[in-house]
């Protein structure tokens, strides 16, 4: 068994071969994301917790949808109704959880880092579902699934991630697991949303989507997290529309084969165009409904590390 770990962190680290595991026992998932095969019964008896401190539509449906279609209890803990709201640490509260039932911790946080410490304090498997700026790698891994799926392969593709690269943890955990995978990656945005420091980590850095465009496999457009900046990274949204928007006049130089991708959620008329967003050569919506494999995989895998004992 290739798969050894008890919790998902983060992309940064995992093998090819961790990373084809992933993919590969998505795929075989899928048809049930799809309810063209019967849920299964690989978690039955156990309990999913999903712990979300940030705001979620696509990533806690889809982790919870995930859990019932393989047999376990998925359970939705409200934060804004609960005790963290009296000053219960993340520990605390997770422990008290682990009390009552808890198998698989699937946590957002607006800290990066927070997994991390709930890996450490809890006996139950954790995965990230995306903290702070750091990862969110079953976004990664769902987008990955997705190129892969589309275009038969990732190796030797090149693939564009546009936009917010700053504040943007989707961006991080695709990065490397693309790196893993043997694509090229180019990171394209404004010069005070690109951090330098990427550069020095094997990937290209862009500001001139014209110019970088015609070259891609697939772009994967990221929304401009406007709650996360703290000062004015931006003249303004439609400067930036002008400049980094991806729209139909922009695609017409790019290769015919183009896919376009974006996690969601979008602002459309900024980062990307409603056109785009809803024509033929988009797969966001492909993306959200491979998210529930790439979570039922994930669930999977990790609990079965779990149980043999797998750190
Ligand atoms: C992303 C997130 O929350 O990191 N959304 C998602 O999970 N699909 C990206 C975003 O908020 O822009």
């Amino acid at each position: 068994m290739t798969w050894s770990r008890k919790h998902l962190l983060g992309l940064e680290g995992l093998t090819r071969e961790e990373l084809t595991a992933v993919l590969d026992e998505a795929g075989a998932m899928k048809p049930v994301a799809l309810r063209q095969k019967p849920r299964l019964k690989d978690l039955a008896g156990r309990a999913v917790v999903n712990l979300f401190f940030e705001s979620s539509t696509r990533t806690s449906n889809s982790f919870a949808t995930a859990a019932r279609y393989l047999g376990a209890d998925a359970i939705s803990f409200a934060v804004a109704a609960s005790a963290v709201k009296k000053g219960e640490s993340l520990v605390d509260t997770a422990r008290n959880l682990e009390a009552i039932a808890a198998d698989v911790f699937v946590i957002r946080h607006g800290a990066a880092g927070a997994p991390r410490i709930l890996a450490e304090h809890t006996r139950a498997a954790v995965v990230n579902a995306g903290d702070g700026q750091h990862e969110h790698p079953t976004q990664g891994l769902l987008d990955i699934f997705t190129i892969r799926e589309t275009l038969g392969r990732v190796e030797g593709l090149t693939v564009g991630i546009l936009g917010d690269i700053r504040h943007s943890r989707v961006a991080r955990s695709n990065m490397w697991g693309l790196k893993a995978l043997g694509a090229r990656v180019i990171l394209i945005g404004p010069p005070t949303l690109l951090p330098r420091e990427l550069g020095s980590l094997g990937f290209e850095l862009s500001e001139d989507l014209d110019a970088v465009l015609p070259g891609l496999d697939v772009v994967n457009v990221l929304r401009l997290q406007l709650e996360r900046m703290e000062q004015s990274f931006l003249p303004s949204l439609r400067e930036y529309a002008r400049c980094w928007g991806l729209d139909a006049r922009r695609l017409a130089a790019a290769k015919p084969g183009l896919v376009v991708m974006h996690p969601g959620p979008t602002n459309r008329g900024v980062e990307i165009a409603p056109a785009v967003a809803d024509g033929p050569r988009s797969v966001i919506l492909e993306q959200v409904t491979n998210g529930v494999a790439v979570r039922m995989a994930v669930l999977k895998l990790v609990t079965a590390a779990a149980a043999e004992g797998g750190r």
